[in-house]
């Protein structure tokens, strides 16, 4: 019997390519760089299943192109913002993603960009580089105490309460802002509800950890930067959208806010020529929040086993889209 094709966007850790092998025919495009739009709809065609990055858009043309064969689109990630799950839903196509695998190595990445960006870490090691350290000074790269500050978290779900464990340990205040009060988590993790408002007026440093979504896109902004303290740094590692780029090189420029620490960036990778790079007081990394051995290759299994249960007609272990089983 012939197997289902499948077509990979990206070469994923061998453990999940592996599991893949024995039931389809898996298709790997074999570059570093997503295939380009026209490539991609040649590419899907006539698969059966699709594994997915969050750097291929996978919109109603692409899965119309793929045709009726199409079953199931697994994301080797977390988030399926790159997704148009309704178009996906209505023709009945599953899409898995791979949560809870990522969160605690995300929660890490994280408080390394709050660490990095409180102490000047950075900045520090690229001026012993230069040959700037010239004795040891009483005023030279001050920073700012984690331990014993007020951390704000936007979005208190795995990731989020993931984060306020490791605050925990630092001795800090921790509030949350949230869609909904979480009462159970509060008394577990000793945080504190806010509004949104209040949080950004008492936090010393605010870390995201909510969805890219109408709601959230560019929530901070000029206005939000403003009301901050002006020792406040800001952490990313959710999705860059959510932050105007140009509001926070103006609020890192100006001092309105102390610094930032960023994962995400709109677009990624951020553009060379983007002012922020020529900021001290900004800590960037890229997209690298889930990047550690151990996950990458669990999030390739649950790539794998999602994709397989998909092609079975079988529920996936971890959907994004669970209204597909409701019709
Ligand atoms: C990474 O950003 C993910 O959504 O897994
Ligand atoms: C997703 O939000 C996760 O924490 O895995």
């Amino acid at each position: 019997m012939q197997k289902p094709k499948i077509f990979l966007t990206r070469r994923i850790p061998q453990a999940g390519i592996d599991l893949l092998v024995k039931e389809t025919d898996v298709q790997v495009w074999p570059d570093e760089l997503p295939p380009a739009f026209e490539v991609l709809l040649e590419s899907v065609r006539g698969a059966a299943g699709l594994v997915t990055l969050l750097s291929d858009k996978i919109d109603k043309q692409v899965i119309q192109a793929a045709g009726p064969s199409l079953k199931v689109i697994s994301q080797y990630a977390v988030g399926v913002d790159n997704i148009d799950l309704e178009v996906a839903t209505r023709l009945g196509i599953a899409v898995g993603h791979t949560p809870g695998v990522l969160t605690e190595t995300t929660a890490d990445l994280a408080w390394v960009l709050l660490m990095a960006a409180a102490r000047r870490v950075v900045e520090g090691d690229r001026s012993v580089r230069k040959g700037l350290w010239k004795t040891w000074g009483p005023t030279t790269f001050l920073g700012y105490d984690i331990h014993g500050a007020t951390l704000g978290i936007l979005g208190l779900g795995r990731i989020g309460q993931a984060v306020a464990r490791r605050a925990t340990g630092f001795g800090m205040r921790i509030l949350y802002t949230d869609l909904k009060r979480k009462p159970e988590v509060e008394s577990e993790l000793g945080v504190e509800f806010a509004l949104f408002e209040q949080m950004l007026r008492e936090a010393d440093f605010v870390t995201l950890h909510t969805y890219l979504s109408p709601e959230t896109y560019h929530l901070f902004g000029d206005r939000q930067f403003k009301m901050m303290k002006p020792n406040a740094i800001l952490v990313n590692t959710a999705r860059g959208a959510i932050v105007d780029l140009e509001a926070l090189y103006r609020a890192l420029r100006d001092k309105t806010i102390a610094g930032a620490g960023l994962d995400v960036t709109e677009p990624e990778p951020i553009p060379m020529d983007s002012p922020l790079l020529g900021l001290d007081n900004l800590v960037i990394t890229p997209h690298i929040a889930s990047a550690s051995y151990q996950t990458r290759t669990r999030m390739a299994v649950m790539t794998a086993e999602n994709l397989l249960a998909g092609l079975k007609g079988e529920r996936l272990p971890y959907c994004a889209n669970p209204g597909v089983y409701k019709s």
